[in-house]
């Protein structure tokens, strides 16, 4: 069976009656789940035999993966999350001491503590700026940006959709502005991959990091760094490990005479694949990029819409304060809002829970990510299960 927008039979044993927490970690459809029982037993049986077919797989999986961002399968490079793959950057930049690197205030903290890190090694200056101008309009934050940029930036670092609010940032923007003042943007797309169409490529971004257990529908354990073409020959391969030279493993495989230690180190982005890659979960990754695929990131972004349009007033008429952007090209697949003041959100997350619906809260918000299994029909019971929730915290003494 295919997938189907809405269609929750390839998840038939997920215990929730409504799961919204795709932001966080998404379940695993059947074919995710098959995909990593396979190579457990493949391995099981085969061993080292197994592992080119799973070197294959990858080639295949990268190309997946680059055409639904419009790049080449050149540019990506595997990794185990998203932050090992900010991680990964950080490290690899050539940086000179004083450099400007421009972060955010309210970012997930994935894609700050690299950086922090690298200030503190590389004598880097770390400037936060406020995300209140973006959320405001994107030419408030596009000019408070430029302002910062205007004392100098070598690099700045910004989610694609922040995690708390689920403001979508416009990237070709920051990219055009920041690359003005000859700066570098990397992107954390951990909460845009999967259900925003991203072309990397008219977005001009430089560096982007991403795991594949959120909107990706994958498991933890994999994600992928895509870095442009222009910009591989000036990194230095800090974090180059015995796979990431050329022809790493001819000595394993063709006899004597071939262990060397001088092969060059390959000028791609999978210079990062310094050691043995995680296979089962980059295998489960492709077995769920392929229905994204099937779906078209275009079509699971318009059903998200839907359900959140139809959503998000049903409860800011209950008293919450919406994040969601007014401006379509802010929105993403996350509605963030603030619960009425009288409402404890803990209490109201616990009994959605308890009414066995899934969301998150995120830092003082109460976070609704639906994905294409998700059903239109699941609104209503959203709605009544948060307004039969908040009377029974209202009557509580
Ligand atoms: C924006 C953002 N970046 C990074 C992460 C962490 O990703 P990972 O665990 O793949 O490093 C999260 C959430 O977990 C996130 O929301």
């Amino acid at each position: 069976m295919g997938p189907i927008l809405g269609d929750r039979r390839l998840f038939s044993t997920l215990r929730y009656e409504i799961y919204a927490n795709h932001a966080g970690i998404s379940p695993p459809s059947r074919p995710v789940v098959q995909a990593l029982t396979d190579v457990g037993e493949d391995y099981a049986a085969r061993a080292f035999a197994a592992w080119p077919t799973y070197n294959d797989q990858r080639t295949s999986l990268r190309q997946r993966l680059a055409r639904m961002l419009c790049v080449d399968s050149e540019d990506l490079g595997f990794t185990s999350n998203t932050t090992q793959g900010v991680i990964d950057i950080a490290l690899s930049v050539a940086w000179k001491p004083g450099d400007r690197v421009v972060v955010f205030a309210g970012e997930f903290p994935a894609n700050v503590t690299p950086w922090q890190s690298a200030a503190k090694t590389f004598s880097l200056e770390l400037e936060m700026l406020s995300l209140e101008p973006f959320a405001r309009s994107a030419q408030e934050g596009l000019d408070a940006l430029e302002r910062a940029l205007s004392k100098g930036v070598r690099l700045v670092a910004v989610s694609a959709v922040q995690f708390q609010t689920g403001l979508r940032m416009p990237l070709e923007a920051m990219a055009a502005l920041v690359h003005r003042y000859g700066g570098e943007l990397f992107v954390d797309a951990v909460q845009a991959c999967g259900i925003i169409p991203l072309n990397l490529r008219a977005l001009a971004v430089d560096y982007l990091a991403c795991g594949s257990h959120k909107w990706l529908m994958g498991t933890e354990g994999a994600g992928f760094v895509y870095v442009h073409p222009d910009k591989i020959a000036k990194l230095v391969p800090r974090v180059a490990g015995w796979l990431s030279h050329e022809e790493p493993v001819r000595f394993l495989l063709e006899g004597a005479g071939h262990l060397r230690y001088d092969r060059p180190i390959r000028a791609r982005t999978d210079f990062i694949e310094g050691g043995n890659l995680p296979t089962p979960s980059l295998a489960a990754l492709e077995a769920s990029v392929k229905l994204l695929e099937d779906l078209t990131i275009d079509r699971i972004f318009a059903h998200t819409t839907q359900y959140l349009d139809a959503l998000e007033p049903q409860l800011t008429a209950l008293g919450f304060h919406s994040m969601r952007s007014t401006d379509r090209d802010l929105q993403s697949g996350s509605l963030c809002l603030r619960p009425p003041q009288h409402i404890s959100l803990e209490a109201l997350h616990r009994g959605l829970l308890r009414e066995h619906i899934a969301t998150a809260m995120p830092d003082g918000f109460l976070r609704i990510s639906p994905h294409w299994p998700n059903a239109m029909r699941e609104v209503p019971t959203l709605v009544q299960a948060v307004r039969d929730v908040m009377r029974t915290l209202e009557s509580a003494p």
